[in-house]
């Protein structure tokens, strides 16, 4: 049997106990608000690249007793969706390992598909944003909010610190993704011949101490850790010197009284002819 190639052959972020510290933070209440009011109780929902599920429990809950489907094309992701969806009680919520541009169900299947932060990672776009199509009925929704890496911030420090996030931004490109994505999925979702495209910006804001705390924790962590460094010099897109310079400059900017952070995304909501 010939095996099938990944869709995101070479995934940026990983999944490591340093990155589901960020997911952790999610939620549809929080995370999927642009969504949250066009759903009603007994749509059936596809949240795809959904992850450990900390979204997809909250679109579950929206839906119930609809049936609701998560995919994600890591294994160890899907056991924790199923573990939350179990936790929470939502037995409407069933999981499957799966890849986005070859989705396990029928034409017209599904009212509503939503992704968070999947389409900045796919290669491509059009090919997930075509199988998502085909698997939504006519007149269904398709939802997504990504990244903008170039409007995420951390101040004071600017100049210090923003190098850090073009190389985060080259990484990802040099991985096939798309770090502005955010900024780009009005044009995609016309691209693929949804109508209607409605589309917004937001920040996720890291502007508490205890904020600021965790902030700094996860980009030391995720960031400077030996296999991103190892990813970001191989592709000859910084130094390790580089990355040293960084990390006092991240120090630094814990400290700061006026010290605030932002990580931009772009939402759009479309929907099929
Ligand atoms: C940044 S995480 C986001 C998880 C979740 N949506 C959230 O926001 O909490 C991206 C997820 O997309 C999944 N993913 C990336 N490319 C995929 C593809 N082609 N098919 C299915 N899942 C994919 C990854 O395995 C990962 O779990």
């Amino acid at each position: 049997m010939v095996e099938q190639q990944s869709a995101t052959p070479n995934y940026t972020m990983g999944y490591s106990e340093d990155f589901q510290q960020l997911l952790n933070l999610r939620s549809a209440e929080t995370h999927a608000r642009h969504l949250l009011p066009h759903l009603k109780s007994g749509l059936r929902v596809l949240d795809f690249g959904c992850g450990p599920g900390h979204i997809s429990v909250g679109l579950a809950r929206a839906v119930e007793p609809g049936g609701f489907h998560g995919v994600d094309m890591e294994a160890s992701q899907i056991d924790m969706a199923r573990a939350a969806a179990e936790a929470g009680g939502h037995f409407n919520a069933t999981f499957h390992v799966g890849n986005a541009t070859s989705l396990p169900f029928e034409d017209g299947y599904f009212d509503v598909a939503h992704c968070h932060t999947v389409l900045t990672h796919i290669p491509d776009t059009q090919a997930a944003l075509d199988e998502v199509k085909r698997v939504l009925k006519p007149g269904g929704i398709m939802a997504s909010r990504e990244l903008i890496v170039d409007s995420c911030f951390l101040v004071p420090g600017v100049g210090e610190i923003q190098p850090a996030w073009d190389v985060f931004a080259g990484l990802l490109a040099a991985n096939g993704g798309h770090p502005q994505m955010g900024r780009e999925l009005k044009s995609a979702f016309l691209d693929a011949g949804f109508t209607d495209v409605e589309t917004t910006a937001s920040f996720d804001s890291f502007g508490s101490p205890q904020a600021i705390g965790f902030l700094h924790r996860f980009i030391s962590d995720w960031f400077f850790a030996p296999d991103i460094v190892a990813a970001v010099t191989g592709y000859g897109i910084a130094t390790q010197q580089q990355f040293d310079e960084w990390r006092d400059a991240l120090d630094k900017w814990k400290n700061e009284a006026g010290a605030f952070g932002g990580l931009a995304f772009g939402e759009c909501i479309g929907y099929k002819p």
